[in-house]
């Protein structure tokens, strides 16, 4: 079955509209694009709750920084909607143009780091449609955006935030599925969706690995053989990590040190090794069940994040 492609806010709506209108549930996986296996197992999710499935695929940016690899995000959407059309079961492709409208960027590192005590220079937003009536409204999540990857990343949560409540809006969908890869994302979405009362039920589907424990994410097509295999000392060091938890190993200082040792020795550089409580994303003081460690770290030019949740028995 070839997916639907719809471009526009208006026909997205009005298709989902009259799905439900036949008393059928409508799933949507939000996406970037350049379609994984990880991608596909959420959208088999999607498939197990609902009768339909839409996928939007948007490189939104508003969650990159003037800094960051908005230009150089991997596309392919012919490619995209081949492998859709491959494994079946996605009724639509939401791929908007007018999603946002910033206009000239205003907004200054001050803006954003006003309740995030950080003062790095990566605040400013990636301008959209210069010229246009400038977007100004934000949804942020204000506790949990601003550890882990909210610390080198300001604009992120603000802007997946944003943008993940525009499609919610626009798709209407029972069930929305995210990736636990993305583990604060996942628990961004599912505060805001419950303090803004939104009518859907938020999934997060497990993480997917290469056979050989890479995380999988649409910026490894970046790395270079070698780092790519440097890159494995991510997934190596979290699985350790489970091990020594479940053998006993309580300190969280201990755990946390031997991960950030095991990276830097394969040439890897930290952005961030934390042992943090799985619901609230606070800093934990001994490793107990309910526990997640997550990894942010750099190989070369790509920056990649990991987590492992650790619920000892
Ligand atoms: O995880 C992603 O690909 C993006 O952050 C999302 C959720 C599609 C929002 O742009």
């Amino acid at each position: 079955m070839e997916p639907k492609i719809i471009k526009t806010k208006d026909e997205m709506r009005a298709w989902s509209r009259s799905i439900r209108s036949q008393g059928k549930t409508i799933g949507l996986v939000p996406t970037m694009g350049y379609l994984h296996h990880g991608h596909l197992s959420l959208i088999t999710q999607a498939q197990k709750h609902t009768h339909h499935v839409v996928v939007s695929i948007y490189v939104n940016p508003g969650q990159f920084a003037v800094t960051e690899d908005l230009s150089t995000y991997p596309t392919d959407f012919h490619g995209d909607i081949q492998k859709l059309k491959s494994i079946g079961g996605v009724d639509v492709v939401f791929n908007p143009h007018d999603l946002y409208d910033y206009g000239v960027n205003t907004t200054t590192t001050e803006d954003i780091n006003i309740n995030n005590n950080n003062n790095n220079n990566r605040g400013e937003t990636v301008s959209c449609l210069e010229g246009e009536t400038r977007h100004e409204t934000w949804v942020r999540v204000e506790g949990l955006e601003k550890g882990l990857c909210g610390k080198s990343r300001p604009v992120f949560f603000r802007g997946v935030a944003t943008v993940v409540a525009k499609l919610l809006n626009i798709v209407e969908p029972d069930v929305a599925v995210f990736g636990k890869k993305d583990y604060q994302q996942w628990r961004v979405i599912q505060r805001m969706v419950r303090d803004l009362d939104f009518a859907v039920k938020v999934i997060g589907s497990e993480l997917t690995r290469e056979e050989d424990g890479l995380a999988m994410s649409s910026r490894n097509v970046h790395l270079s053989p070698q780092e790519r295999d440097q890159a494995l000392s991510i997934s190596r060091a979290l699985f350790e990590a489970k091990s020594a938890a479940n053998k006993g190993e309580k300190i969280v200082g201990g755990l946390r040190r031997s991960v950030i040792e095991s990276i830097e020795a394969a040439g890897g550089k930290i952005d961030y090794v934390e042992i943090v409580d799985q619901e609230s994303l606070e800093a934990v003081e001994e490793i107990k069940n309910g526990v997640v460690v997550c990894v942010a770290a750099w190989f070369g030019k790509v920056r990649l994040i990991d987590n492992m949740e650790i619920d000892v028995l």
